[in-house]
C-alpha cells in the first residue's frame, strides 16, 4: 500500500534547511510501489519531483505537486570472480553508507567519492565527481521505471550518457523515468587506486602515507573523508547542498586573457578547444568567500558552497546565488551554471 501524505513540510527533507511545503508526498520503498503509484490519480494529475537524500536541490517556494521519496534499499552482490565485483544498490541507499560497505571489504573503485551527500539513486544524474574520479568509471548498467509504464528498463553506461555533472537523466530522459537501483563494477584485487589530486597526496604523507607503495582503498577514502571534513560544512549543523555552481567550461582564448590578467588563476583540463575553469576561485576573487547576509552566506573555506545558518529561506539563498553570479560574470565575463536543481 502507498501512502501519499497532504501539506507536508520538506524541512526534514532537504540538506540546506529550507522550510517549503509538498502538496502532497509519498515515500517509495519497493518497485511494486512505484507501479501502484503511477496508476494513481493525484499522480497523473500533478506536477512530479523525485527526491532522494534532497542534497541537490533549493526549493525557493512551496511545491504545488505530488514529491516522491525513493527509499528503495539493499546492496547485493551480482557477479563475482577473484579479480573484479559487481554490486547493485538500491536508489535509496545513502550514497556514502555504499561507499564504506565497500570500503570495509576492500572493493576498490568508489573509495575517491567518499563522503558525498545524497542517495545511490541520485548519484548517475549528475555524474557526481569528485578527487579525480567520477561515477561514470564505475558504472555498469542503471535501472529505471518507466514512469507512465510503470516497466524496468536497464541503461547501459553509454545509454547514460555521462558527461561532467551530466547524463541523460538531466535531458532526453528527464522525468521519463525512477532510477530504481544502480550497479556498479569494482576490483578486488589490484585496485587502480587515484591519488593524483594534490590533497589527497597531502594527507596521505601527513599520515606516512607513501601515496605510491602503500595507499589502500581505506587510506584514501579516510584521506578523502578529511579533506572533506575540512573544506565542506556539516549538513547536520549548517544548511548547503554542495557545490552550488558548476566549474565552467571556456573557450581557450578567453581562459589565456583571464591567465593574463590573473597569472594565479588555476586552470583545469582542457576539452578540445575549451578549458574548465574553478567557479570557486572566480568566487572568490569577487569577495565573496566567508560573506555572511543575515541567516545565509557563502562557507569561509569553499566559496562555491552556499550555506544556510539556520532560518534562510529558499529565496534568500537564490537571490545571492544570483547576485554571485552577476558580480563574476561582470568581472571575468563568465556566466556560472547553477549545480543544485532550482525548484
Ligand atoms: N578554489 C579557490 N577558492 C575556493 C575554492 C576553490 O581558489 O573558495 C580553487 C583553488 O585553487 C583550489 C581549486 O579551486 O585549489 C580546487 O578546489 P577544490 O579542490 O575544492 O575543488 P572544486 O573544483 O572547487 C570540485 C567539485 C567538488 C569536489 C571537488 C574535489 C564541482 C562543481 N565541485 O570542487 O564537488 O568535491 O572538486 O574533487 O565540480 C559538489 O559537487 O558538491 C562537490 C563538493
Amino acid at each position: 500500500m502507498i501512502n501519499i501524505e497532504k501539506n507536508v513540510s520538506l524541512l526534514p527533507y532537504n540538506s540546506f534547511s529550507v522550510d517549503a511545503v509538498a502538496g502532497y508526498f509519498c515515500k517509495i520503498t519497493e518497485v511494486h510501489q512505484l507501479q501502484e503509484l503511477i496508476q494513481s490519480s493525484i499522480y497523473q494529475n500533478n506536477p512530479r519531483y523525485i527526491l532522494g537524500e534532497g542534497s541537490n536541490v533549493l526549493f525557493t517556494k512551496d511545491f504545488q505537486g505530488l514529491v516522491i521519496k525513493i527509499e528503495i534499499k539493499g546492496i547485493e552482490i551480482v557477479q563475482e570472480n577473484e579479480e573484479r565485483i559487481m554490486i547493485k544498490a538500491g536508489a535509496g541507499e545513502p550514497w556514502h553508507g555504499l561507499v564504506l560497505h565497500c570500503v570495509m571489504n576492500d572493493w576498490g573503485g568508489l573509495e575517491n567519492l567518499s563522503l558525498i551527500p545524497g542517495t545511490v539513486g541520485a548519484a548517475p544524474i549528475q555524474n557526481i565527481g569528485a578527487y579525480g574520479v567520477e561515477i561514470k568509471d564505475r558504472i555498469e548498467n542503471v535501472e529505471g521505471v518507466d514512469a507512465l509504464t510503470g516497466e524496468v528498463h536497464s541503461f547501459n553506461s553509454v545509454e547514460c550518457r555521462f558527461e561532467y555533472r551530466e547524463s541523460a537523466f538531466k535531458h532526453e530522459l528527464k522525468g521519463k523515468y525512477f532510477i530504481s537501483s544502480v550497479t556498479l563494477s569494482l576490483t578486488k584485487k589490484n585496485h587502480l587506486l587515484n591519488t593524483d589530486y594534490g590533497a589527497i597526496r597531502d594527507t596521505l604523507q601527513e599520515q606516512n602515507v607513501n601515496a605510491l607503495r602503500d595507499a589502500t582503498v581505506k587510506t584514501i577514502s579516510d584521506a578523502v573523508i578529511r579533506i572533506r571534513r575540512l573544506k565542506l560544512p556539516d549538513t547536520a549543523v549548517v544548511g548547503s547542498a554542495g557545490s552550488f555552481f558548476k566549474n565552467p567550461t571556456i573557450p581557450r582564448k578567453h581562459a589565456e586573457l583571464l591567465q593574463h590578467e590573473y597569472p594565479s588563476m588555476p586552470l583545469y583540463h582542457a576539452v578540445n578547444q575549451n578549458v574548465k575553469i574553478s567557479a570557486g576561485w572566480l568566487i572568490e576573487q569577487c569577495g565573496w568567500k566567508g560573506k555572511r547576509i543575515n541567516n545565509i552566506g557563502v562557507h569561509p573555506h569553499q566559496a562555491l558552497v552556499l550555506v544556510n545558518y539556520g532560518g534562510g529561506t529558499g529565496k534568500e539563498i537564490f537571490q545571492l546565488a544570483m547576485n554571485i553570479r552577476d558580480t563574476v560574470n561582470n568581472k571575468f565575463g563568465v556566466l556560472l551554471e547553477t549545480e543544485v536543481n532550482i525548484l
